[in-house]
């Protein structure tokens, strides 16, 4: 509509009078993505904020995601339309946890999620996000142990698809992506038989998937355990006329755009991630007029938690 173009129209002036790159989460409201340089997933996006030529790298998405832009461009402002966007996944562990946590077991690598905090990553060998967390884990030898965290369901993801018993797993999760239940799951494939099934691994509810699988209710070939990047590839390819997805409702908007004439609809739809949501059309649009909230990492922090990151940009490059 009118008001939707205006604003597109201001938020695209602002951005190139400011000099700034607009990125934006897969999660993000469809008038945010849709206004953006790049929509992506969380791997996706951290390459080409390393990458940019841009001064200012406008972050729509959560905190950890604008801080991990920061830390691997500490020469460039980095801003996000509100800087309260957190992530109930990174709350889950703290430093001093993981500085714990790793004086239990000398020598083990410690593989941390994305969704952690700089202070966390800091203390990481290498992150990894959904999309590239096996082949992280498949590049430390077979024989080490290896601390996962926060994801208990990414975790466990990575130890069964491996298959290495010595992958430890910190028990965080995702709120949005807990609140997808087995039963919600199960049901909807119970009536949509013929479907196709994209889930996000950070979703408890992969298990029942496998589980569905392995009973025959569910084909294997129609399964899919999927980063939100790999699913709007898989939703290029498939040629099903419908597919349930189990994640964050955003995605819906990336994955309709790619592919018009499969009905795609979620397995919750209530699965809305506040933090995500808390990017408006409004904050938007002054974050890149008024320059803020400018996001700020120690630089000795930024330092330690720059190589966790670049190491896994590095692998699958
Ligand atoms: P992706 O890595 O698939 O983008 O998911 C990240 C995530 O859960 C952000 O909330
Ligand atoms: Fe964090 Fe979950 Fe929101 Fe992603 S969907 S930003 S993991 S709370």
């Amino acid at each position: 509509d009118a008001a939707v173009s205006t604003w597109a129209e201001q938020v695209r002036r602002a951005a190139r009078e400011q000099d700034a790159v607009i990125l934006a989460h897969n999660y993000q409201d469809p008038a945010i993505q849709d206004v953006a340089d790049h929509v992506g997933d969380s791997l996706a996006l951290s390459r080409i904020a390393a990458d940019c030529d841009a001064s200012t790298i406008v972050f729509a998405g959560v905190h950890f995601m604008a801080e991990t832009a920061k830390i691997l461009s500490p020469d460039k402002r980095v801003l996000i339309p509100d800087a309260r966007a957190g992530c109930s996944l990174a709350d889950c562990i703290t430093a001093d946890q993981l500085r714990e946590w790793k004086a239990q077991y000398p020598g083990a690598v410690v593989v941390s999620y994305v969704n952690t905090t700089a202070a966390v990553k800091a203390e990481t060998d290498i992150c990894c996000t959904s999309s590239n967390a096996l082949e992280v884990v498949r590049s430390i030898p077979a024989g080490t142990d290896v601390l996962f965290c926060p994801d208990q369901f990414l975790g466990a993801h990575v130890r069964r698809t491996l298959g290495r018993d010595n992958i430890h797993t910190w028990m965080g999760e995702c709120h949005v992506h807990a609140d997808i239940s087995p039963t919600d799951l199960i049901d909807q494939v119970h009536a949509n038989p013929d479907a196709e099934l994209f889930v996000h691994p950070e979703c408890g509810c992969t298990t029942s998937a496998l589980w569905l699988a392995g009973q025959g209710d569910l084909p294997p070939e129609r399964t899919h355990i999927l980063s939100t990047g790999g699913m709007l590839t898989a939703a290029r390819a498939t040629s099903s006329a419908k597919v349930l997805v189990a994640t964050e409702v955003g995605m819906l908007h990336q994955l309709r755009h790619a592919n018009a004439t499969t009905d795609f609809q979620p397995v919750n739809p209530g699965a809305i991630c506040p933090f995500m949501k808390m990017t408006t059309r409004d904050k938007l649009l002054s974050c890149i007029t008024e320059g803020h909230d400018e996001v700020v990492v120690d630089p000795a922090i930024a330092v330690r938690a720059r190589r966790a990151v670049e190491r896994m940009i590095a692998i699958g490059n």
